[in-house]
């Protein structure tokens, strides 16, 4: 396994805000890395780092193996790497197919118009101008724009924020394949399903430091806390059979089992006895911990600032 990118303990400050507290972090070759965070937390300032947009305030970069704060690795690496960030400007009267030419233009390489429009669902858009694209589209084209010279390693920031459900299928399914190609990818996302699905490794970052990182599974194993059964039904008591599978708590006339087991296995086996009893059931639930559950009980907050 080689690494593709290495940070080691960037800091980046905007004159009082530190952006970025000192992370590090690395990336294997061919896989996908996840900057998990709320806004703000830090992950488009370390993007820009790792691209050469920002100058870091401390710490050292390497994309492979070249450092981006340098102007003569800069240039090499701009070859190799693809970035679609958040806002990209393009000009307004050009249309998708003339955005393509001249961005193959920038890097020399024979654009390849048809195959990248149809790689990112624009296919029937290659004469629309920018100003008459919609958001999601835009981020689609911006996409394409990073693939188009076919590189080794890409950047990716917030691709599906503002999207609706096509396109963010068409930019998972893209993903999913430059993973399969081998691509390695580092992608900052503040939705939880997103991290989850496209990463390998996920990194949970807060107030510019990580506080977390492992692989989507083991973070929901770690912190992720116990599954839950509850059930609702008249006269229904845990038996000790039932009280062998974890801790029961009662609230009203609701019972609630926290496991450490197979959440299903449980269900079925309060049900049976629930049936035993006779009782009628009048509420079931099951709920198995997620990557949110995990992410509030590392940072203590949930991904989505409380609607004001
Ligand atoms: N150019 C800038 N000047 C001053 N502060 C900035 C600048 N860019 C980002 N920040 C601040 O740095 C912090 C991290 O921002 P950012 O990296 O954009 O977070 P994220 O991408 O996770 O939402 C925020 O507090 C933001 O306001
Ligand atoms: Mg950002």
């Amino acid at each position: 396994m080689s690494v593709a990118i290495a940070v080691d303990g960037l800091v980046k400050r905007y004159g009082a805000v530190e952006a970025v507290a000192g992370l590090s972090f690395s990336v294997e070759a061919g896989t996908i890395f996840g900057l998990l965070g709320r806004n703000g937390a830090g992950k488009t300032t370390t993007l820009e780092c790792c691209i050469g947009i920002g100058k870091p305030t401390s710490g050292s970069i390497r994309v492979l193996g070249l450092d981006p704060t340098q102007p003569r690795d800069l240039s090499g690496l701009r070859r190799r790497i693809g970035v679609q960030l958040q806002a990209t400007s393009l000009p307004e009267k050009a249309n998708v197919r003339e955005v393509l030419e001249l961005y193959a233009a920038y890097y020399s390489i024979p654009p390849r118009v048809k195959e990248m429009a149809e790689r990112v669902g624009l296919a029937d858009k290659l004469d629309r101008q920018m100003a008459q694209l919609s958001g999601g589209e835009q981020q689609r084209l911006a996409l394409a724009l990073a693939l188009q010279h076919d590189p080794d390693v890409l950047f990716l920031d917030e691709p599906t924020a503002g999207m609706d459900a096509f396109g963010r299928r068409i930019l998972w399914t893209e993903v999913e394949r430059l993973r399969a190609g081998g691509k390695t990818i580092v992608l900052t996302t503040h939705y939880i399903e997103e991290a989850e699905r496209l990463s390998d490794r996920i990194c949970m970052v807060q107030r510019g430091k990580i506080v977390a990182e492992a692989t989507p599974a083991d973070l929901v194993a770690e912190y992720g806390g116990a599954a839950t059964v509850s059930i609702a039904a008249d006269g229904f008591v845990p038996g000790a059979a039932l009280e062998a599978l974890g801790t029961w708590t009662r609230t009203g006339a609701e019972w609630k089992l926290a496991t450490t087991t197979e959440p299903g296995l449980a269900l079925a086996a309060i049900v049976t006895h629930a049936n035993e009893l006779g009782t009628t059931i009048t509420a079931l639930d099951m709920h198995r911990p997620t990557l949110e559950d995990a992410f509030i009980a590392i940072t203590g907050e949930t991904i989505q600032e409380a609607a004001l």
